[in-house]
């Protein structure tokens, strides 16, 4: 029932973590896959692997803050695949830093990736999909930009900002067929949670988490495999916890 053969989708950030396992994903159902990322490396041996086993995935070297690159993106996209359907725009970075310690050049430099960035993706794929009049976009937010979490001003600032503005999308392409929508993990064991979260960090959060444990990416993929689909149509302008129940919870006994 489930299938996205003939659709393409750039996947940014596509060479680790939560956008590996998307790109994983989509190509399983048969959609074709372009990794947008800065790491060669990483991004390279998922493509090897991936078109070894037969899937139609592809590289194209970005950085989602460089406005030049994400029309090249976009662009080579359109000259390999022939269409775009699907942007799951996932590439980030993380900052643990408190308020009184964040520098403006760290402030700049978060602000630039994940929310310029952002920006620079939704509206270059967008302009594509307003005019085929389809378009499925999922945006990463986080808790971190719906919840006040310790050292994440700047980190906070950019996911909040993320989803306030797939707010405004989502209602400016509303009648256009292009759903916008972001996702706001929890704590997902990643490279970058193992740079951001320490063991007091991990500790603290894990207290607040009712299923008592990280999630895995194959777990935020599937939720943003679900708003891609063409049968995710009446979805739009929504933001998916997928967090162990950390958003919903309040005070929880045991007993
Ligand atoms: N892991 C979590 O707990 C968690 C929670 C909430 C939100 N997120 C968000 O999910 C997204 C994916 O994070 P992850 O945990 O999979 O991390 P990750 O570090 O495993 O993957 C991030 C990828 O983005 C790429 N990237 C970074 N800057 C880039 C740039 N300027 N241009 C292109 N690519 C760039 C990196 O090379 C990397 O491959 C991020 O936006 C992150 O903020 C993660």
């Amino acid at each position: 029932m489930f299938s996205l053969k003939g659709q393409t989708a750039i996947v940014t950030g596509g060479a680790s973590g939560i956008g590996l396992a998307t790109v994983e994903m989509l190509s399983q159902l048969d959609a074709n896959v372009v990794i947008a990322d800065l790491n060669v490396d990483l991004a390279s041996e998922a493509v090897r692997r991936l078109t070894g086993e037969g899937r139609s995935v592809a590289f194209i070297h970005t950085d989602v803050a460089v406005a030049d690159e994400v029309n090249a993106l976009v662009q080579g996209t359109l000259e390999k695949f022939d269409s775009l359907e699907i942007l799951m725009h996932f590439a980030g970075i993380g900052l643990e830093q408190h308020a009184l310690d964040t520098t403006p050049e760290n402030w700049d430099r978060i602000i630039a990736v994940n929310l310029t960035g952002s920006f620079l993706m939704m509206q270059a794929a967008g302009r594509v999909m307003v005019d085929k009049g389809y378009g499925r976009i999922v945006a990463m937010s986080s808790m971190a930009g719906v919840r006040g979490g310790t050292g994440r001003t700047a980190y906070g600032a950019s996911k909040g900002g993320v989803s306030a503005m797939m707010r405004v999308m989502s209602m400016e392409w509303a009648r256009r067929g292009v759903t916008v929508n972001a996702l706001t993990p929890g704590g997902i064991e990643t490279a970058l949670v193992k740079k951001m979260h320490d063991e007091e960090t991990r500790r603290a959060y894990l207290a607040g988490i009712p299923m008592e444990r990280y999630g895995t990416p194959e777990e935020v993929a599937a939720a943003a495999v679900y708003l891609a689909l063409p049968q995710s149509s009446y979805i739009t302008g929504v933001t998916l916890p997928v967090d162990g129940g950390f958003d919903a919870s309040g005070v929880i006994k045991q007993n």
